[in-house]
């Protein structure tokens, strides 16, 4: 359970899985006050922090309590991931990540993303180049391949290690399945035995338990959670009580959650303006509270609320009824 990548060790090797719209900085903070080891940013495009790097600020943020960390490019022109990555590097991260996975049309129809799974020589060609332009570890997230007839990953991840890549992410899923079906653990196992370079495996982690089976049924060095991760920080806290001692923490009561939904949207609003982070809070404050009774009603009540005021009566008027029935 122990994750090398490059002069980067963490233990247990567990990540809060890069996330676009969710993984900003204000949640990756949360992650990381319940532990979490080690953090990935969102998606960034190599050619929009390239061409247009003052849109892309608040996506670039982050702070020294966050290290270790690293920030994700995508796009396929190596000479342009490698300029990004220099600029990324020019910034302090930690380790530098490739995006060889987004299913998303908007992404893939440029040849981005998990399209690049069907060019394996252009792959091999950004590894290279990412790889000599910065000092500091470049890591790659990857799908299991493009779809079920084209199933390369133990390709690509050792065309990865060749070319200087210190660890590679593996979701056990194909572009074509987005996030249908579930994720094939075996591949991850596979990629593990066939590279010696760390792997990192994906998908499905939805309790700190699974993320303890996958290490089990994947021999991985590292495990990362995406999407149980949204509204519920407290996964990282679990996961490192359930793997150290098989110990499974009580889940934060009512008030907690709401006050941790309210400090993300202090951080939003501190980091984007009230405008845009009552706007981005919608979804995240529906994570939050999705386990609770009434909260149907009370998402739709936020999702018509315009500001911070508006948007902490609602929740402190459903925390009231909850704690009162
Ligand atoms: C809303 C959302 C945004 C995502 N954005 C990214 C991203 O920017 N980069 C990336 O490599 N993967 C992205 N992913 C994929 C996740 O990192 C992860 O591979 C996937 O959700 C499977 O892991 P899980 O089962 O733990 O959620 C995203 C997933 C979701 C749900």
């Amino acid at each position: 359970m122990l994750l090398k990548i490059g002069s980067i060790t963490v233990r247990p090797g567990i990540s809060l899985a890069p996330m676009a719209g969710i993984t900003g900085y204000p949640f990756r903070l949360l992650a990381k006050e319940q532990g979490c080891p080690l953090l990935y940013s969102e998606m960034i495009s190599a050619r929009g922090l390239l061409y247009n790097s003052r849109r892309h600020c608040h996506l670039l943020y982050f702070t020294e309590e966050e290290r270790p960390i690293g920030f994700q490019i995508f796009g396929s022109e190596p000479a342009v991931m490698a300029k990004a990555a220099v600029q990324l590097e020019a910034l302090g991260v930690d380790f530098v990540d490739l995006n060889l996975g987004c299913p998303t049309p908007k992404v893939t129809r440029n040849g981005d993303g998990g399209a690049l799974l069907r060019n394996p020589a252009l792959c091999s060609e950004i590894f290279k180049a990412v790889s000599r332009a910065v000092t500091c570890p470049v890591t790659v997230k990857l799908r299991k391949g493009w779809d079920a007839h084209s199933v390369n990953v133990v390709d690509v991840a050792l065309r990865a290690e060749e070319a200087g890549i210190k660890a590679v992410a593996v979701h056990g899923r194909t572009v074509e399945q987005g996030y249908s079906g579930s994720a094939d653990w075996d591949i991850i196992a596979k990629v593990k035995e066939s590279l010696s370079i760390p792997v990192i495996g994906n998908g499905d982690i939805n309790s700190p338990q699974s993320a303890g089976a996958m290490f089990s049924h994947c021999g991985c060095d590292g495990v990362m959670i995406g999407r149980a991760a949204r509204g519920n920080p407290w996964i990282f806290s679990s996961a490192l009580a359930w793997l150290k001692n098989n110990e499974l923490p009580e889940p934060p009561p009512v008030e907690q959650l709401v006050e941790t939904a309210l400090k993300h949207l202090s951080m939003l609003i501190d980091l984007k303006g009230e405008r845009v982070a009552i706007r981005e809070m919608r979804q995240h404050a529906a994570y939050y509270i999705k386990s609770l009774p009434g909260a149907a009603a009370v998402r739709q009540k936020i999702n018509r609320a315009s500001s911070y005021q508006e948007t902490e009566n609602i929740l402190r008027e459903f925390c009231r009824c909850l704690l009162n029935d």
